[in-house]
């Protein structure tokens, strides 16, 4: 691991990664477990990835850990999710600190229950201070929220005189979204082996590499973290111009 890991060029990591945790369900379904079994092991991923990724110099890493979608799970899940961010959230604040790590959060906090909501906002206070990466929750998120929110927004401060509708640019839009603190992630990270977005960053991850891993979500350790940021390293990024441009 320590060969893979020395093989990364510090020089030319992505800022913001961002991470589809998938296969949780799967994962506990093939040992003949309940689904929120994989969860509960999904929070051991999540420590892997954060720590992995502070340690190598990644600024930012965005966790997608609850779609407005998800809400059609069955209770019991939905609930035991909530409860998980709460435990995880007060477990974790310390290691936060000591990692010097800031949580942060994106998505619709208020139709979260209360208490997970409490939780979340007193651990962004509470490592407010921080300032080696930024682990920022994706809850109660989605990208075509996020976008609809923005065109809102935009469209209250163009009736208000606040912008020319001419001078609405990218950069503009872009301060309209809840990621608008944040640069646009140059990774992007699946497991379990689906390939889709999900509704997820839809306007921030326009360029992004995006990487598939074949594996469940709870198996996740820093290993796979290197190997995506090799992938990513050996990968040319373009951006709509030449290969002859580039270099
Ligand atoms: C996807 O697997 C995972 C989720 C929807 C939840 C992710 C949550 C955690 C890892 C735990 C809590 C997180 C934090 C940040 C403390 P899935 O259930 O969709 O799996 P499946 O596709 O196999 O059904």
């Amino acid at each position: 691991m320590e060969e893979l890991k020395s093989q990364i060029d510090k020089d030319n990591l992505p800022e913001h990664i961002a991470v589809i945790m998938d296969g949780n369900g799967r994962w506990a379904k093939e040992q003949g477990k309940p689904r929120v079994f994989g969860h509960k092991n999904g929070v051991k991923a999540v420590r892997e990835i954060s720590e992995a990724a502070a340690e190598i110099g990644v600024k930012y890493l965005t966790l997608y850990a609850f779609s407005t979608e998800n809400w059609n799970r069955p209770t019991l899940e939905v609930n035991t999710l909530m409860r998980l961010l709460v435990d995880t959230i007060h477990r974790e604040v310390k290691t936060l600190n000591e990692n010097n790590i800031r949580l942060k959060a994106i998505g619709d906090l208020s139709k979260l229950p209360s208490e997970t909501r409490k939780a979340l906002l007193k651990g962004i206070e509470n490592t407010k201070n921080n300032t080696r990466m930024d682990l920022i929750l994706a809850l109660n998120y989605s990208g075509r929220w996020d976008i609809l929110k923005a065109v809102k927004t935009i469209a209250m401060d163009s009736r208000n005189g606040a912008i020319d509708v001419n001078a609405i640019d990218e950069e503009y839009f872009k301060s309209a979204l809840s990621t608008s603190n944040f640069p646009d992630p140059e990774l992007m990270i699946r497991t379990s082996g689906e390939s889709r977005l999900s509704n997820f960053l839809l306007w921030e991850l326009s360029y992004a590499e995006f990487h598939f891993l074949p594996i469940y979500w709870p198996d996740f350790r820093k290993q796979h973290l290197y190997e995506s940021l090799l992938s990513y390293q050996n990968r040319e990024r373009r951006f709509g111009m030449t290969s002859e441009q580039i270099s």
